[in-house]
């Protein structure tokens, strides 16, 4: 196939932590990009609020635009960087790239999992392409993997940790015994927090995630909406080191299930035997596990954030838009994997519906029949209790912890039997509840 441009012209909207990290990746790597390619790639113009902010890249001998819709429509580009983040302007930055048939690039998880399935159906019937292999865990080609290397296969369920903010604060509380808000603050510090950090801790930015990961994993059209979303606001270094002694680390986890009547969809904390690797995913690190029925399950592994590690993902979005346009072809990727006529709707389980083994700590008083009020009470729901764990030396005033592991159940019984639990004179405060995820069919 003969080329017909060896060079494509490149605008990046945002130049903040990812932005600053791609104008660098494709200077500093430019030749070995060259080298694998066979073509270049040149940033022709940008687009931030501020031309004179102090910024970690030089865009002094670029075309400068605080206007970004003014950018695509004055410039002659090939592709379009996203990396603003936001909803509005983004979308309205996407949408008119795509009417003036401008590939785009964007790294931004709430455009595509908030309006995806719209994108989606224009970037076809302009026939462009929008990536966005950067969205979900950073420098992890997890994207690629799904709708591509895995193509072949039936997927049966994904687990992931698919934020590092959240991941970062769990292993550094239980590491160095510091509060939960010592270390989001050292976390923001650090980059790895979105703008609010509330989207982080409350799972919120996983959740867009997972709606991208389980879209393109079972063919469903994207909906956040579905996804039962618990962040780790209220897990506790007593938690986590009651975890420990049980053999168990607590991940905030983003689960994708295909069962029998449905698909589970939910993002939430979670026990995980210590013996899974994904158990010994630490710090701001990602990973996910793909189980389908060829493959078997396979593990990806790798930075969730950062400047050059989400570059790199971007970069490599671009360099595949970049082939098609210079090779003239048309053979693409569907946007969510699937063709757009093949995703269909499925019936997503409601977390009632979702069966689990449960860590619950329940602080009572200290003293005799308790426990065997608040096991009646499991009994009468059918909940079997596996191991019980008491723990006098952490006793601070006359109430007690006790923590239980139940055998499996559905959710709806445990949270039928804790309502009547909880309204135990002989109990106190709200019982902690922790999905057991054994992440091992
Ligand atoms: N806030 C996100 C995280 C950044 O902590 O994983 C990458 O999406």
């Amino acid at each position: 196939m003969t080329m017909n441009k060896n060079k494509i012209k490149i605008g990046v909207v945002g130049l903040g932590t990812v932005g600053s990290g791609v104008i660098n990746l494709l200077e500093k790597n430019k030749a070995e990009i060259e080298k694998r390619s066979g073509f270049s790639i040149e940033v022709t113009c940008v687009s931030a609020a501020n031309k004179d902010k102090k910024r970690d890249c030089d865009v002094s001998n670029l075309k400068f635009y605080n206007n970004p819709l003014e950018m695509i429509e004055l410039e002659d580009i090939d592709i379009i960087v996203e990396l603003m983040g936001g909803e509005s302007l983004a979308k309205d930055i996407v949408l008119k790239a795509l009417e003036k048939k401008i590939h785009v690039v964007t790294a931004n998880k709430a455009l595509i999992a908030l309006h995806g399935n719209e994108i989606s159906k224009i970037a076809e019937n302009n026939k462009c392409d929008v990536a966005y292999e950067a969205s979900v865990a950073g420098a992890v080609p997890i994207i690629k993997v799904i709708r591509e290397s895995l193509n072949a296969n039936i997927i049966h369920w994904i687990a992931g940790i698919i934020n590092g903010t959240t991941n970062y604060i769990l292993t550094e509380m239980l590491k160095s015994k510091k509060s939960f808000g010592e270390v989001l603050k050292e976390a923001q510090a650090l980059g790895y927090a979105e703008a609010d950090p509330a989207f982080d801790v409350g799972g919120i930015d996983a959740a867009h995630k997972l709606t991208i990961l389980s879209s393109i994993s079972f063919g469903i059209p994207l909906n956040f909406n579905a996804i039962y979303i618990e962040g780790i606001e209220d897990i506790e270094l007593v938690d986590l080191n009651y975890a420990k002694e049980l053999g168990y680390a607590i991940k905030h986890l983003a689960i994708g299930r295909k069962n029998a009547t449905g698909i589970e969809l939910r993002v939430h904390p979670c026990l995980i035997p210590k013996s899974r690797l994904l158990a010994n995913v630490d710090g701001v690190k990602n990973a996910v596990v793909v189980s389908s029925d060829a493959a078997g399950p396979t593990l990806y592994y790798g930075a969730g954030a950062g400047s050059l590690a989400t570059a790199s993902s971007v970069v490599s979005d671009i360099i595949d838009i970049s082939r098609k346009i210079i090779f003239k072809s048309n053979a693409s990727v569907p946007l969510l994997g699937y063709q757009v006529d093949d995703l269909k709707e499925q019936n997503i389980l409601d977390i009632k519906e979702v069966e689990s083994r449960y860590y619950l700590r329940i602080r009572v008083t200290n003293r005799p029949g308790v426990l065997a009020e608040i096991t009646k009470i499991f009994g009468s729901k059918s909940i079997s209790i596996e191991s019980i764990l008491q723990k006098e030396d952490l006793i601070s005033d006359k109430f007690v912890p006790i923590v239980l592991v139940t055998h499996t159940v559905i959710e709806k019984n445990i949270f039928d039997a804790l309502i009547d639990i909880e309204k135990l004179d002989v109990v106190k405060g709200k019982i902690v509840k922790i999905r057991i995820e054994e992440l091992d069919s």
